[in-house]
């Protein structure tokens, strides 16, 4: 596990790198997006670059990390439209090659199997964006969910619907379940690019980097994973 310590500003920056780097070495990139706040600046970063340098995804395709369920198809805050908004829009990716776990189609059961086989069809994500809850969840893998898992319907915790309550009228609105890329599914993908800026983060990151590997903390299983880089301001890296 690399772990950068960098001003706010600049972890975008490398993370974007990141990006644009395994999309100039190859064409059909694919790509693992996160939402959240946390990636958002990478994502204007590589609108920047998109429309200054002319960097393209058009070759690219994209998988979403997760899904609430039962959200509206085109309701402003389901995260396939959350990405649409932030990045893919604004770039040159074609809308069909962006995918995201099906949180409103009717066989809910399947669709984690389904979402699975699609990565593994596309060849696998070369490079993954990921966040983490201030509980040391990644995507949504709340605290207790297996290190293997696969992606499958999860039910978020209180803490979890408080935090993204921020995105909606009220916490009644947030959905109570959610499609999420499994732990295993995760760590399947090439590279892991973590991003963290804050102080409420400061205790899942110190468990995630320095903590035992333990689905008490989900995000610690990355120690396991053979290239991870974790971008962290100052303020995420204080438990450090
Ligand atoms: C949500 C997402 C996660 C994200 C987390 C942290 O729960 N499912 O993928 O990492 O929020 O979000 P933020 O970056 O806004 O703190």
């Amino acid at each position: 596990m690399e772990v950068v310590i960098r001003p706010a500003d600049e972890l975008a920056v490398l993370a974007a790198d990141a990006v644009a780097r395994q999309l100039r070495e190859c064409d059909d990139t694919v790509l693992g997006l996160a939402t959240g706040s946390s990636p958002l600046p990478v994502y204007a970063e590589l609108v920047r670059r998109h429309r200054v340098e002319g960097l393209s995804f058009a070759g690219a395709r994209a998988f979403l990390l997760d899904e609430y369920v039962g959200l509206p198809a085109g309701h402003p805050e389901s995260y396939r439209e959350v990405i649409r908004r932030e990045l893919t829009d604004l770039v040159d990716i074609p809308d069909h090659r962006v995918h995201g776990p099906d949180g409103h189609g009717a066989d809910i059961a399947t669709a984690g199997v389904r979402y699975d086989a699609a990565i593994r069809a596309a060849g696998g994500v070369d490079v993954q964006l990921l966040g983490i809850g201030t509980d040391g969840h990644v995507a949504f893998n709340e605290p207790g969910s297996s290190l293997a898992s696969r992606t499958r319907v999860k039910t978020l915790t209180e803490q979890t619907r408080q935090d993204n309550a921020r995105f909606f009228d009220s916490i009644d609105d947030v959905p109570h379940h959610v499609l999420t890329q499994g732990l295993g599914t995760i760590l399947e993908a090439r590279h892991l690019v973590l991003l963290a800026t804050g102080e409420h983060k400061a205790d899942a990151v110190a468990a995630m980097v320095e903590g035992p590997v333990s689905a008490f903390c989900p995000a610690s299983v990355l120690q396991t994973h053979p290239h991870v880089t974790v971008l962290l301001d100052d303020a995420a890296a204080s438990g450090l």
